[in-house]
């Protein structure tokens, strides 16, 4: 939701900032701009649309200068025109200032500002920042950091900001509340984005920054500072990231990239996990036996794909572990007086760690004395900081809006949460646990499989393309499942999915059903699964009434009736939505492909959902 990048260094500085914005494009593309620190009056450019209309605009014009800033927006405030993309800028065109969030008592700011004489250009919440830092910069001699620090002190809502002046052009100055900010720091250069794919081809050492940090850099320093003007040590980290794992490498797509990257993802998540006695290895839960033994309730909060690997939580745990789980949706969480405190265990599941839904729940539930474990991919980022544990799932940066291998890392995360829980109320022994853990350790090849033999899967799908509907069916574990297929297929077809449990079938939705329309039905794993039998009769339900049925099924399953099945290699039925997720990834990937959509960045969405 609005990726901010910020340079100060020896380098031309539009070269590292477009290339932050490349990297960060993924959280926003409604609109595209920078500000380069130019002495006496900056140089701005923005435009409305992708970022290849703001190089197309600067290709001849670029001054070669060494400092500035620059931002991909996510439109909240005002529509995504020319005028209202980032930078903003005083009325002098000195001072410009981006931002991620939303300010949420910007028209107050706003009328207050307009009474003073400031002229505002825009309908962004964020202008009201440019102007109140102006006069705030004014009052404080020239002092950028000062003004930073005063203009907080009057914001609400929530906002990552950077800022630079072309008095002092080489400086730049950031604050976060709420929203994601990191520092890496180079040799002689310096640079503050949004998160460190921006910037890791030039730097693997990076500042975590906390709420209501203030940074200000230049090439050769950055210092950190706190409301009361306090210096506050740097929390300082290495990147494990490789440069290359936020590129394509030759995929015409990040999505595709990243569903075939999933075998490893899933390998990387598991390894290290069971010790020389069998015992799950997850020290960073930080409980001791008899607390987990003192659990009475567990509560999943997440929202979009991820809420679907809490949705599999529940069976995962619930089976295993004999306490009992619910699992919400984050943004309605905090609003319904949910019954929590010290024996409860909430698990917050973000890819991204900085939703702001999840966050908010996170916080809720700690308020209300809940003990809060994250499952996160992003390291450091807010949820995971706020939360009184993480476990950190290994996927690699995820770049393409729609969550592929972050979702299966985070299925695996919570079986492992699963298995260590049960061990430790002792419903499982160690040598069931050695077992599934053993068969866990087999999924990436299962995965591989699949993968090997996709082809067929994406001729077929291309026949559906022109399909508005397309409904998907599953039971048990299967549900999230169908669930998934659906919103990546409505994320990357823009089309009208929905998952059902096939028993809901008969209560409404099979009314839906009309000729031609395409069902995709997931049956349960596990030959002796007696609700096999009833999913081969919603199939036959279906297909009396006219739909084209798809199935995906284990290996050796005969189904009548399907004009297509799917096969998948067989596992322990709990680990079905391993597998079973990943054709329904590449049917929602080819429909997006054949209808000639924008797979990446599809549109009206952004990555990382930063405001409520
Ligand atoms: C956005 C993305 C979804 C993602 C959801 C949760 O809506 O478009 O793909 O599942 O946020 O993101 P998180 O980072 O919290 O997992």
């Amino acid at each position: 939701m609005c990726g901010i990048v910020g340079y100060t260094g020896p380098q031309s500085a539009s070269v590292p900032l477009i290339a932050g914005l490349k990297r960060l494009e993924y959280r926003g593309y409604d609109s595209a701009g920078i500000a380069l620190g130019t002495a006496g009056k900056l140089f701005v450019e923005k435009k409305a649309g992708k970022l290849s209309n703001l190089e197309s605009a600067l290709d001849s014009s670029l001054p070669s200068v060494h400092s500035g800033i620059g931002h991909t927006r996510w439109a909240t405030h005002g529509g995504p025109t020319d005028q209202n993309a980032h930078p903003h800028l005083d009325n002098e065109g000195k001072l410009a200032v981006i931002h991620n969030g939303i300010i949420e008592n910007y028209t107050e700011l706003r009328i207050a500002l307009e009474a003073k004489g400031h002229k505002f250009s825009s309908q962004t919440d964020t202008e009201s920042v440019a102007h109140l830092l102006s006069d705030l910069r004014k009052e404080h001699q020239g002092d950028l950091t000062k003004a930073m620090r005063d203009a907080v002190k009057v914001l609400r809502g929530s906002f990552t900001l950077l800022a630079i002046h072309a008095d002092k052009p080489e400086e730049i100055v950031g604050v976060r509340r709420n929203s994601p900010l990191v520092v890496g720091v180079g040799t002689g250069e310096n640079f503050m984005a949004s998160d460190v794919s921006a910037f890791i081809e030039y730097t693997k050492q990076a500042i975590e920054l906390g709420q209501d940090e203030i940074v200000t850099m230049d090439p050769t320093s950055v210092v950190i500072t706190d409301l009361d003007g306090k210096t506050i040590k740097p929390k300082t980290y290495e990147i494990s990231w490789d440069a290359t794992a936020a590129e394509k490498g030759g995929f015409s797509h990040f999505m595709l990239k990243e569903i075939f990257e999933q075998p490893k993802a899933v390998a990387d998540t598991l390894i290290g996990r069971l010790s020389d006695n069998n015992q799950i290895l997850l020290d960073e839960l930080h409980m001791s036996k008899q607390e987990i033994q003192s659990l009475k309730k567990i509560t999943v909060i997440a929202c979009g794909t991820a809420y679907h690997a809490g949705l599999v939580a529940k069976y995962a745990i619930e089976k295993w572990a004999k306490i009992p789980v619910e699992v919400e949706i984050a943004s309605e969480f905090r609003y319904r007086d949910p019954i929590i405190d010290s024996t409860t265990l909430v698990i917050a599941i973000s890819q991204s760690g900085e939703t702001m839904d999840t966050l908010m729940a996170v916080r809720h539930a700690k308020s209300a004395g809940a003990r809060v474990l994250a499952i996160c991919n992003t390291n450091s980022s807010t949820i995971p900081r706020e939360s009184d544990a993480v476990l950190y799932t290994h996927a690699g940066p995820e770049i393409a809006v729609a969550s592929t291998k972050a979702l299966l890392t985070q299925i695996i995360a919570v079986y492992l949460i699963g298995l260590h829980l049960a061990q430790a109320n002792g419903s499982l022994s160690d040598q069931q646990v050695h077992e599934i853990y053993n068969e866990l350790l087999e999924l990436p090849g299962k995965i591989e499989q699949i993968l090997e033999t996709v082809e067929p899967l994406r001729e077929l799908t291309r026949k559906f393309a022109k399909n508005d509907t397309v409904l998907f069916l599953g039971r048990n574990i299967g549900y999230p499942v169908a669930l998934e297929g659906a919103l990546k297929l409505k994320e990357l077809a823009y089309i009208h999915a929905e998952g059902f449990a096939g028993g809901e079938l008969k209560h409404g939705p099979i009314a839906l059903i009309d000729q031609g329309t395409p069902v995709i039905a997931i049956l349960p794993a596990g030959k002796e699964h007696a609700l096999d039998e009833k999913m081969l009769s919603n199939i036959q339900e279906v297909k009396a009434r006219g739909a084209r049925v798809i199935v995906i099924a284990e290996e050796g399953v005969v189904v009548e009736g399907a004009e297509h099945v799917i096969t998948i290699p067989v596992v322990r039925p709990i680990f079905q939505p391993i597998l079973a997720t990943v054709p329904l990834q590449v049917f929602a990937y080819e429909m997006a492909v054949a209808r000639g959509n924008d797979v990446d960045q599809p549109r009206n969405l952004a990555k990382s959902v930063t405001v409520e």
